[in-house]
């Protein structure tokens, strides 16, 4: 087995798991005794190289290069924690050719014999085609909290952002209860609505908006939700949670930074406004909205992102080992596998171009039909039974 000198860096927004996947790679490589070297601030960190603020013999990992000293010395703690110890980047395509030279004369400068690029959909985009161009050996490990690299059915990094908004919906519903308020909680995912749509169900949302299901906020998307919180009214439940995914655009079709600021208001405004004095359950609707925001990109690792990283992290090296390069690493049907980067990014270049998300949730899926049979409101898209006539009196 012939000695090998390997690269990784994490590139795009950070999440829980990447530095699983670091320490599982260098613990890998050490019994192989490979030399892993760590590319700092994703392509960046090539760039200082050829500029000469980093020098390539500093940018070893060791194993244990992260212990802890004292009583708990020689413990290993980087699979413990969130970010990325490399750091990351996400400032988009390197455009100027100049930024692409100095990148590729840096890779050059280490004299890798593969690189493990460990990013979403818009760094695979990128550093396939530097790989492409600078004749790379790459491997590629998907991680995103929005889940939407596409050929994978997971991706580090959103386990743990799922259990991070499923136990922020549970503690809001506490505060919603004692006030008996309407929370709307945004949820990241970019153009996806799998991580509101999965904590969503988790977290016992009463009502949930996806992009792939509501594209936009309507008059007849805002009515719906206003019947259902009466309906649940009505039934004495006086609180209630609405998840909105980032990605839904507002009432003119934009993104909306603060889009579920602008639902509450709507919420809240539609029902007096129906109401007009004269029905005391829309009357006192009462909204508050909450970004959840980057706190969804922290904790700690779930048990499962830290053995998704850690599988993914193995796969890697042992692509690597039997030369087989240019490949994604997957996750299917619950096994670890990979895919030819040449067939795929055809698809997933194409979805960038148009915009459009590469793993979109299914709106004909089990989770979005699991979702409709506990009877959360989805948008106009699926009939609701609990729709009912608001200007009736109670
Ligand atoms: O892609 C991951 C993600 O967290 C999205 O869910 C979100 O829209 C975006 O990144 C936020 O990016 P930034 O950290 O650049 O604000």
């Amino acid at each position: 087995m012939s000695k090998k000198k390997i690269g990784i860096l994490t590139s795009g927004g950070d999440c829980p798991g990447l530095n699983a996947i670091i320490r599982a790679v260098v613990k890998y490589a050490n019994l192989r005794q490979w030399e892993i070297y760590g590319i700092p601030r994703g392509t960046d960190g090539f760039i200082d190289v050829v500029k000469g603020k980093l020098q390539v013999e500093d940018l070893r990992l060791q194993p244990h290069g992260y212990d802890v000293p004292g009583v708990l010395q020689g413990l290993d703690v980087l699979q413990f924690m969130s970010g990325s110890v490399l750091g990351s980047l996400s400032r988009g395509n390197p455009a100027e050719e100049s930024v692409t030279q100095d990148i590729l004369e840096g890779y050059k400068r280490f004299g890798l014999d593969a690189l493990i690029a460990i990013g979403g959909d818009g760094s695979l985009d990128i550093i396939y085609d530097l790989a492409k161009k600078g004749g790379w050996n790459l491997v590629v490990i998907p991680k995103t909290i929005d889940n939407d690299v596409a050929f994978t059915e997971r991706s580090v990094g959103f386990d743990t952002a799922r259990n991070t908004v499923t136990q922020a919906l549970y503690d809001l519903t506490f505060t919603a209860a004692s006030h008996e308020r309407i929370m709307v909680v945004q949820v990241m995912g970019r153009d996806a609505g799998h991580l509101a749509l999965h904590a969503g169900i988790a977290g016992g949302a009463d009502c949930i908006l996806i992009p792939e299901l509501t594209p936009k906020l309507t008059d007849a998307t805002i009515e719906g939700i206003c019947q259902y919180i009466t309906k649940l009214r009505r039934d004495r439940r006086k609180f209630a949670l609405v998840v909105i995914a980032e990605g839904v655009h507002g009432l003119d079709n934009k993104k909306d930074a603060y889009i579920a600021e602008t639902l509450a208001d709507l919420i809240k405004d539609y029902s007096h406004r129906l109401s007009n004095g004269n029905n005391q359950e829309l009357d006192t609707i009462d909204t508050r909205a909450t970004v959840l925001g980057h706190l969804q990109r922290c904790g700690v690792p779930s048990s499962f992102d830290r053995i998704l990283a850690t599988v993914f992290g193995i796969k890697a090296l042992d692509l690597i080992e039997q030369e087989c390069y240019n490949r994604l690493v997957v996750w299917q049907n619950g096994s670890v596998e990979s895919k030819s980067l040449e067939q795929i990014m055809p698809m997933i270049k194409w979805c960038h171009q148009e915009n459009t998300c590469p793993a979109p949730v299914d709106p004909e899926g089990f989770m979005v039909r699991t979702a409709l049979s506990l009877g959360i409101y989805l948008g106009e898209s699926h009939y609701h039974p609990h729709t009912i006539n608001l200007v009736d009196t109670e």
